[in-house]
């Protein structure tokens, strides 16, 4: 018997909430209203207490995050080439210039020493992303903020429940989101917790989060019997209700979700370390990170040796998908694409994550898949890797 296709991620959608999103349609009431703001009460507290505002996407929330953080034409922003590519186009939107630096080669996070080098007197921000879930190192990372006047916009999109134990913190720390500085997270398809589409921010202060407000919808000060002002030219990135029930929902199983996340990526890392591959030259993601970082398991992903595989990472993609097995790339390094090489990006510049970036390989993680879906998945990768690596 043949095994049905198993993709890499697949949204958790329960029943409850097809009904709550049919409500929602019913009620006469379908764009931003009682809804969103109710989710954007429920993310606040469980971001304690902060300012939460949603938006339609991440990529949305991450531009007005630096428009509220004040960066424009003139600025550099240091961030990672490993990462979806919204992360660098954001600060080409708001007109300043991104300095891609690169990554450390256990976390594939970015390098922060690297980021410390690459601060110039033009330098005004840095856009951290907690790939896969798994959080920089927050310590050092607010450390060469406070050193340098920097703000940080944490692109948590994927880190949703991570979280952080640091010098300081006791038990299971902090949630990333609930401290820092402007934090943006996704709420896309394919993450942890979804509304199909959307984002939210969280600020830290209610002048921010009006500011924040205002560039989501057109730049609006004022409207209605007192007429109509704006302030600045604003966007339309408004979070829908019927997105916003869809994210409510999810609150409620997001710990049942995390901790399915992370029995079965602890179960990919029994099985991948007891086959052997890692003698091969496969990379696992760390295990238990030393610095305190928890990540949510927003992605389980490998690192393949590209360079020593006949017909390098596409001929393993391409043997798993003829075993009914759907893998990702999350990401190619972004420099290398046409536009950042327009702008001077070449090969060689960025090593590690140019090497990861060629290398990584995100295996099927999802909180309905069984542990013998995990099982599958190893045997098949194990044994793509023994017939195609020299
Ligand atoms: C790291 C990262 N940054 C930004 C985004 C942008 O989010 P969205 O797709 O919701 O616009 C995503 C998600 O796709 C992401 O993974």
């Amino acid at each position: 018997m043949t095994e049905p296709f198993l993709p890499f991620t697949r949204p958790d959608i329960d029943e409850a909430t097809i009904a709550a999103v049919g409500e929602v349609l019913r009620s006469g009431w379908i764009t931003t209203g009682p809804k969103s703001q109710a989710f954007e009460a429920r993310l606040s507290e469980f971001f304690g207490g902060r300012p939460v505002r949603c938006f339609s996407n991440g990529t949305a929330t991450l531009e007005v995050a630096l428009r509220v953080a004040g960066i424009g034409p003139g600025d550099e922003v240091i961030t990672t080439p490993l990462t979806w590519v919204a992360t660098a186009n954001v600060i080409v939107a708001v007109g300043a210039t991104p300095v891609f630096v690169d990554v450390d080669p256990v976390t594939r996070n970015l390098d922060l020493d690297a980021v410390e080098a690459a601060i110039t007197p033009r330098t005004r921000a840095v856009i951290p992303v907690h790939l896969t879930g798994l959080p920089v190192d927050m310590d050092r990372l607010y450390a060469i903020a406070k050193r340098h006047a920097l703000r940080i916009v944490e692109d948590a999109a994927q880190a949703i429940d991570s979280r952080w134990i640091g010098a300081g913190d006791t038990g299971e720390g902090r949630r990333i989101g609930a401290f820092g500085d402007l934090v943006s997270f996704s709420f896309q398809a394919n993450k942890n917790l979804t509304c199909a589409e959307g984002g939210c921010l969280v600020l830290n202060t209610p002048e921010e989060a009006r500011h924040a407000e205002r560039l989501r919808l057109q730049g609006i000060v004022r409207s209605g019997f007192d007429g109509l002002e704006m302030s600045e030219p604003g966007g339309k990135s408004n979070l829908s209700d019927v997105h916003a029930v869809i994210g409510l929902s999810q609150m409620d199983r997001l710990p049942a979700i995390t901790a399915r996340r992370a029995v079965l990526a602890q179960r990919y890392l029994d099985r991948l370390k007891a086959s052997g591959i890692e003698a091969l030259g496969v990379e696992l993601p760390p295990a238990l990170a030393t610095t305190g970082a928890i990540t949510n398991w927003h992605m389980f992903q490998v690192v393949l040796p590209a360079d020593r595989i006949d017909g390098g990472r596409a001929a393993v993609m391409s043997l798993l998908k003829d075993a009914g097995i759907g893998a990702g790339v999350h990401y190619p390094a972004v420099h290398l694409l046409d536009f950042y090489r327009r702008r001077g990006w070449r090969e060689g510049q960025l090593p590690v994550a140019e090497r990861i970036g060629r290398g990584t390989l995100t295996l099927p993680l999802f909180p309905a898949m069984s542990d013998e879906d995990v099982d599958r998945v190893c045997q098949q990768l194990e044994r793509a890797c023994r017939l195609l690596l020299t």
